[in-house]
């Protein structure tokens, strides 16, 4: 398979079809310097495009990639809120004044339960692929090429992706079991991409053609949801286990009825996860693109397993947010714990050559 394509109107990673591997990695920024903080984007830039078409680094390549094939690498920048200003309000790079009002902090939301240490960042850097060896590869290389300007916050592995970005995939399971990302925004969806996903001109000019990027890692409590019948799983999430239809339909993409009737209540019952999440109730819509995690187990020895959520969005007010409010009585809230966020703005692609991540914005 050919690598995918590093330049572009839009990065990378967001719309191309999302792989089965997942390296996301948060940085902090720890040099006050701005020309140090512009010259490792660049370098980063150029890593990235010789790491996406399959190429070493460098002589000084770390080798482990060497002889595996691109394995569909992708390398998605994004700059968070305290890049522009720090948590105690200093200006470290003359960035306050480019913030988009949007990029904030998420509000809380109930039932909230995060851990300050796993969360935010000044940078993150999202590799896909299919060999989670090239991803890994890709984070360890541009991790060299910061030293002294970023240290690494916190990482995340995934794998076993959750979400279909185009309607050539099969649709993947979650751990919960059930199909994931039948309904999601996909590459073929023109103009839902424009009014959803991607910044216009007229909103943050440096941000015109990204999108913001909201990472939530949502811990399952798989133990309590095995204790539950399949009937019971299907009526929590509003879609029928094995095929994945909407319930009182019969296959995957069958249209969601809300109007369905079945016994003496609605099909779909009104508390269910793609009840309050589909665009009719939620008002909007967003770009799935999480991945399933298990990072061993806990001092009980329950699965420490979820969903590492990723979503993208032209706006995270009235995309992660919106939703994730509108999601406050959602009955899978009894089996999932929100234990990190973050939110980012990711900046358009790389349009030729010599272009980097970042220069439309300093
Ligand atoms: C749909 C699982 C968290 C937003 C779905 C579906 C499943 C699912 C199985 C149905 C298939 C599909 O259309 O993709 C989960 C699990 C979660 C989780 C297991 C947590 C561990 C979230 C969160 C949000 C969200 C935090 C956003 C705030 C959506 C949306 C849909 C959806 C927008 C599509 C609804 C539609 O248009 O029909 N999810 N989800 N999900 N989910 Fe989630």
């Amino acid at each position: 398979p050919t690598p995918v394509e590093f330049t572009g109107t839009h990065q990378a990673g967001i719309v191309t079809p999302a792989q089965d591997r997942l390296h996301f990695v948060a940085f902090d920024v720890v040099t006050d310097s701005r020309e140090a903080l512009v010259a490792m984007l660049a370098s980063w830039t150029a890593a990235a495009r010789r790491l996406t078409a399959g190429e070493i680094v460098g002589p000084d390549d770390s080798g482990e990639a060497q002889g595996l094939p691109p394995s569909g690498l992708t390398l998605t920048v994004g700059f968070g809120p305290t890049l522009f200003m720090t948590g105690d309000g200093v200006d470290r790079f003359e960035l306050a004044a480019r913030r988009p009002k949007s990029l904030v902090e998420l509000p809380v939301f109930p039932g909230d339960a995060l851990d300050p240490s796993i969360s935010g960042g000044d940078l993150c850097v999202q590799a896909c692929a299919n060999d989670p060896q090239v991803a890994v590869h890709a984070v360890r290389s541009l991790v060299r090429l910061g030293v002294g300007v970023v240290r690494v916050r916190w990482t995340q592995l995934g794998f076993g992706r959750t979400s279909s970005t185009s309607t050539a995939q099969a649709t993947p399971r979650n751990l919960l079991g059930f199909k994931d990302g039948t309904a999601n925004l996909k590459a073929e969806n023109g103009s839902a991409l424009e009014q959803f996903v991607w910044v216009g001109e007229d909103d943050v000019a440096w941000l015109a053609g990204g999108s913001y990027l909201v990472t939530r890692r949502i811990r399952m409590l798989i133990e309590d949801w095995d204790q539950v019948p399949a009937p019971h799983q299907e009526a929590v999430i509003g879609r029928t286990k094995t095929a994945g239809a909407p319930l009182g339909q019969r296959k995957e993409f069958d249209p969601t009825d809300f109007g369905a009737v079945r016994g003496d209540g609605p099909a779909i019952p009104h508390n269910s996860h793609v009840f309050l999440s589909h665009p009719t109730n939620s008002g909007t819509a967003m770009l799935r693109r999480g991945y399933s995690f298990v990072d061993g187990t806990d001092d009980s020895g329950r699965l420490d397993a979820g969903l590492f959520f990723i979503a993208y969005q032209r706006n995270p007010d009235t995309g992660f947010v919106q939703v994730q409010r509108n999601l406050a009585a959602d009955a899978l809230n009894r089996f999932i714990q929100h234990r990190s966020s973050a939110v980012f703005a990711c900046p358009p692609g790389a349009r030729d050559a010599d272009d980097w991540w970042g220069r439309t914005l300093f």
